[in-house]
């Protein structure tokens, strides 16, 4: 039977120490932000457990960023409750009530803040599982942790009945030994939450409105020790923040590995989250995976590529150093090494794409090669077609940038460049060191270099002596 369940993200602070000029649930891991992780746990959550749930998200500092960014990310499932005032967190759990009145129905609510990106929802389980089967009002995660300061501690009841929380301002010298440690993590019925809350006062050190004030003199609420702690792992600071996405980085790897990509220094690649890799691709270290990058099968991807947005399919080759950015790369092509594709660019099945050779916004029909030290812009370049070594389309007249088409089968010789617009038909020649201006109709042959002059026996003028 479904419960009816209430998802409450507190997600209020500004997150002064990550110094980002955003709030703190819109801190940037992996592509995305902070809090997006926090929602697809809670979302995945309700789903697995066939639970009927509302999520509500408690917003303060820059309000209308958090919530625009999540009606964009998450259209029409999440409702805003307003907390004007960081007054503490038991304060943002009240505006979360008056904020979302439905809420108040719900059987239970979960609290979790959103700054805490690595918690999975076979944890919610978990701490859900135990609540239902202890049939307790309350249950709290908690962890143990080698150093626990700033932590509220865990202060558990005698003969494991009840337990309250301590926090660390308010903590005696004795009880900021104790090392279990509360997370932030609750579920709780939502009846006794409401009920208590009423009855939180801010006479503690902080003069905040604690929520794990909650807790006190209750017997049927109870700690859930959880044994990995590192899932809790809360933003504060950069450092926790690259600490989170280290994390998440490599449970995405985890999983990419058990479905078939080897990774040969899986420490030092950096992928966002909505990338794709399929089996049989080999990705060597330091390479960076951005955006909604597609890998398809058996690619290999050596040293110190940068794949941006891009789709590359099966059997491509991509050589050390290469920068690829909003393209797409077709079956057993090649680039690089030392290659840059920028945006709007397609490479077709087979092609090659050099080394230091530049394409922006073109098209490389099946079997086109550039293979060195090209700029390729504004341009088509016909199946099986071989633009030589310093090929350059001269794209640009200052104001405006203009098209080169080049058509199937052409050979153009080394250091040629074509002055765009342009076109040239199919199975043309031209010769090497050549400037091309005008047309070329499909077949011809085209040379425009200076003529050479050759005088025997001249060479000693200009040759000068060695003392
Ligand atoms: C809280 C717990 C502490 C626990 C720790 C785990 C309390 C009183 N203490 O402390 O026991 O060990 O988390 O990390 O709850 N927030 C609001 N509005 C507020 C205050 C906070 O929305 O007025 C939000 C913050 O944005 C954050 C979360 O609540 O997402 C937790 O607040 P924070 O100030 O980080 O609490 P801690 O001092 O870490
Ligand atoms: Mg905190």
């Amino acid at each position: 039977m479904a419960v009816d369940f209430g998802v409450c993200i507190l997600a209020a602070g500004l997150g002064t120490r990550l110094k980002l000029n955003r709030p703190k649930a819109l801190a940037p891991v992996m592509g995305r932000t902070l809090i997006d992780y926090v929602v697809d746990t809670s979302k995945e959550f309700l789903k697995k457990e066939k639970l009927q749930g509302k999520m509500g998200v408690v917003t303060g500092h820059m309000r209308e960023l958090v919530e625009e960014h999540l009606n964009k990310n998450f259209p029409g499932e999440m409702e805003f409750a307003f907390q004007e005032k960081q007054l503490g967190t038991a304060d943002a759990v009240r505006s979360y009530f008056k904020g979302v009145p439905a809420a108040t129905k719900a059987t239970y609510t979960i609290i979790i803040c959103a700054d805490t990106p690595l918690i999975r929802d076979i944890d919610l389980s978990l701490l859900y599982i135990h609540l239902r089967n202890e049939k307790k009002d309350a249950v709290a995660a908690t962890f143990y942790e080698k150093n626990p300061t700033g932590y509220g501690r865990i202060i558990r009841g005698e003969n494991s009945l009840g337990f309250h929380i301590v926090e660390e301002k308010d903590a005696s010298s004795e009880e900021r030994k104790i090392c279990e440690v509360n997370s932030g993590l609750y579920i709780i019925k939502t009846s006794f939450l409401i009920e208590k809350l009423a009855k939180v006062d801010n006479k503690n050190k902080s003069g905040e409105f604690y929520l794990t004030d909650l807790f006190k003199d209750h017997f049927n609420v109870s700690p859930v020790l959880f044994n990995e702690g590192e899932i809790f792992l809360g933003v504060n600071n950069l450092i926790q923040l690259e600490e989170a996405s280290k994390f998440l980085i490599l449970r995405k790897i985890r999983g990419l590995q058990e479905s078939g990509v080897r990774f040969l220094d899986s420490s030092s690649i950096i992928i966002d989250h909505f990338v794709s890799i399929e089996a049989g691709t080999v990705v060597y270290p330091q390479v960076c995976f951005e955006g909604r990058t597609e890998i398809a099968a058996n690619v290999v991807i050596e040293s110190g590529c940068m794949i941006k947005n891009s789709k590359v399919a099966e059997g491509v080759s991509i050589l050390a150093h290469s920068y690829l950015e909003d393209s797409i790369i077709q079956k057993f092509a090649s680039i690089g090494p030392f290659a840059r594709i920028r945006p709007g660019t397609n490479v077709g099945e087979g092609a090659k794409v050099g080394n230091f050779v530049e394409i922006k916004k073109s098209v490389l029909a099946k079997g086109a090669k550039v293979s060195h030290l090209s700029y390729v812009g504004d341009a088509e370049i016909g199946e099986e077609s071989n633009l030589g070594c310093g090929f350059i389309t001269c794209n640009y007249d200052g104001v405006n940038k203009h098209k080169t088409k080049i058509g199937k089968n052409v050979f153009i010789g080394s250091d040629s460049q074509m002055v765009a617009p342009v076109s040239v038909g199919d199975d043309c020649f031209v010769a090497a060191g050549s400037t091309v201006t005008q047309d070329m109709p499909s077949g011809s042959f085209a040379i425009s270099r200076g003529k050479q002059t050759t005088k025997e026996g001249m060479a000693h003028r200009f040759l000068k002596k060695k003392s």
